[in-house]
């Protein structure tokens, strides 16, 4: 049977990080799924897609070439062949990902993608509804969260160091907002599996949250 572990929680609560260290320790394959939706927002800005028009969606999803290639233990994401990996991880494409991913037809498109990957077994994967919708059976799931200030805080340091400059305040407000949307959409909203674990990372480090999460695996 195909192991996979789930890691599902709001953005910016470490999850990429401690997903990929994780699938690391383990000798497993780390699926980035939030990059799989920036990546089709990207798409279907540069399109100019009406996310309105059902007809739209479904011509740009068609067009959409998405790989995603596990390099040194990152993903490089090649969107229609060009590598988009740094593109689309702005705060804009973040937000422009966030409202995509409400769509019926997007998720259903991904949700295909994402089993085809993990039916290959031995995957980390990362999202909102990787233990409740896209991987219910998974090995190990867990639920990673942290306080909104703090995930802005991180934030806020994540993308200092990629060049981009944005006060605290106005990434809160974006965390927030993105958790509202996030979790109130009526398709695969952001909320824990029934059977999932809760971390609470607020004032882990994150090689605890690691050594956490590799723990509760071995005692499986
Ligand atoms: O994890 P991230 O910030 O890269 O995700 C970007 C957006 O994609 C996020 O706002 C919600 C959406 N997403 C989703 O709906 N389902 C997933 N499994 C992963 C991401």
């Amino acid at each position: 049977m195909a192991t996979v572990i789930t890691i599902d929680g709001p953005s910016g609560g470490g999850k990429s990080t401690v997903s990929r260290m994780v699938a690391a320790r383990l000798g497993y394959a780390y699926l980035d799924t939030g990059a799989m939706y920036r990546a089709v927002g990207l798409h279907a800005r540069n399109r100019g897609t009406d996310l309105d028009d059902e007809a739209q969606v479904q011509e740009m999803l068609d067009s959409a070439e998405l790989s995603l290639t596990p390099v040194d233990g990152d993903t490089r994401v090649l969107l229609c062949g060009e590598d988009v990996s740094e593109a689309i991880r702005s705060a804009e494409m973040g937000l422009v990902a966030s409202r995509i991913s409400a769509l019926p037809l997007v998720r259903a498109k991904l949700t295909e993608l994402q089993r085809q990957i993990g039916a290959r077994g031995n995957v980390v994967a990362e999202g909102r509804d990787m233990g409740t919708v896209v991987f219910p059976d998974a090995t190990g799931k867990f639920f990673l969260m942290a306080s909104a200030d703090e995930r802005a805080h991180r934030r806020v340091e994540q993308l200092g160091e990629q060049g981009e400059t944005i006060s605290h305040a106005e990434i809160l407000a974006q965390i927030e907002a993105r958790d509202l949307a996030d979790s109130t959409r009526a398709l695969a909203p952001l909320k824990p599996a029934s059977d999932a674990v809760m971390i609470d990372s607020t004032s882990m480090a994150v090689s605890e949250v690691v050594n956490f999460i590799v723990d509760q695996l071995a005692k499986k």
